[in-house]
């Protein structure tokens, strides 16, 4: 099947203080029909305004992209019916309710006054929000403001949904339940592109996740996928006594062909080992045949951090300092 977005050498940029400020680098881009495309990257990365590009809000320097079965440049309105933007502070008047601000969303997409009242109701049951909807917006909190914006960027139906930062500010219990919310939109066949600068949300909520860095695209793929390329889990054993117990449990385990290194500390023996999950039961099954007692046992996988590390050769929230020097 066609991909619904596809973007090549994408880039934009801006003039800041008579100096040319390279925002986006010629990025490559595929979006498969359905799913959940996570765009991780520290402030400054470029996630917005490639974003804006997308959304037929910003004309890119140079680049393609087709989106939805049209091309960007050429028939941008006829993109615009297709997609969905709800922007990082959200697209509502705060000085009218929620009902208001998507009745009118639907009747500027073209709604007659009957259909966009139909639209209004099923928009406001579908993101729960009967109790709050004839409420001015400003008495909102952050979760239900948030709920808000992303009907409002679903009120004409797009296939494409395009959302920036659509937790950032929110309280866990908040973030978790607008997950939920980009869950169902999954479930209901919506396709949805989101950034983020929170590397759990990027694994959590994506199918799939490109990082990106200083303009750049660093990796893309799974989330799985992304961290079995740090190939190295970390698995500490406490075992029950320490001295010459542990110093033979160090030195059996050296040897195995998957672990690259074994370091002790008393009664803890730290291992660094490739493909962890699966090596776990043969090690214990090997401290048995020893008879060696074991009291606590942790195993630890690559986060989407170490990735970024790897590939950048930062860590992800150093570089929102390095751009504030
Ligand atoms: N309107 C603008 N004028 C000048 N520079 C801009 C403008 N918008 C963004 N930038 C710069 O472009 C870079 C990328 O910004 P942005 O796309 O907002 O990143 P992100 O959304 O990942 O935080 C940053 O260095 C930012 O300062
Ligand atoms: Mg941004």
């Amino acid at each position: 099947m066609e991909p619904i977005l596809e973007v090549k050498k994408l880039r934009k940029s801006y003039l800041s203080k008579g100096k040319p400020v390279e925002a986006v680098k010629g990025i490559d881009l595929e979006i498969r029909r359905g799913e959940i495309f996570g765009f991780l990257g520290p402030n400054g990365a470029g996630k917005t305004t490639t974003l804006r590009m997308l959304s037929s809000l910003l004309v890119p320097d140079g680049g393609e992209a087709r989106i939805a079965g049209y091309d960007l440049l050429r028939q941008p309105e006829k993109v615009r019916t297709r997609i969905g933007y709800v922007s990082q502070t959200g697209g509502s008047d705060r000085m009218a309710t929620a009902r208001e601000n998507l009745y009118l969303q639907a009747r500027l997409y073209g709604m007659a006054g009957k259909s966009a009242r139909e639209r209004t109701a099923a928009m406001i049951m579908a993101f729960d929000l009967d109790e709050i909807a004839d409420r001015k917006v400003v008495t909102y909190s952050g979760g239900q403001h948030r709920r808000l914006d992303v009907a409002l960027g679903m009120v004409h139906k797009p296939e494409l949904l395009f959302l920036d930062e659509p937790t950032t500010g929110l309280d866990p219990q908040n973030r978790s339940r607008l997950w939920k919310e980009v869950w169902r939109l999954r479930d209901e066949g919506v396709t949805v592109f989101l950034t983020t600068h929170y590397m759990d949300e990027a694994d959590m909520l994506s199918d799939r996740v490109a990082i990106m860095d200083r303009g750049e695209i660093v990796a893309e793929g799974t989330p799985s996928g992304l961290k079995k390329r740090i190939e190295e889990d970390t698995i500490i054993l406490g075992l029950e006594k320490n001295g010459a117990v542990t110093e033979q449990a160090k030195q059996f385990l050296t040897g195995l062909p998957f672990v690259r290194e074994a370091v002790q500390n008393r009664d803890k023996l730290l291992l660094m080992v490739r493909d962890g999950e699966t090596r776990l039961p043969q090690i214990l099954r090997l401290l048995d045949q020893h008879q060696i007692g074991l009291k606590t046992i942790t195993l630890s996988q690559p986060t989407l951090d170490d990735v970024f590390m790897k590939e950048t050769g930062h860590a992800l929230h150093d570089a929102e300092k390095d751009l504030n020097r």
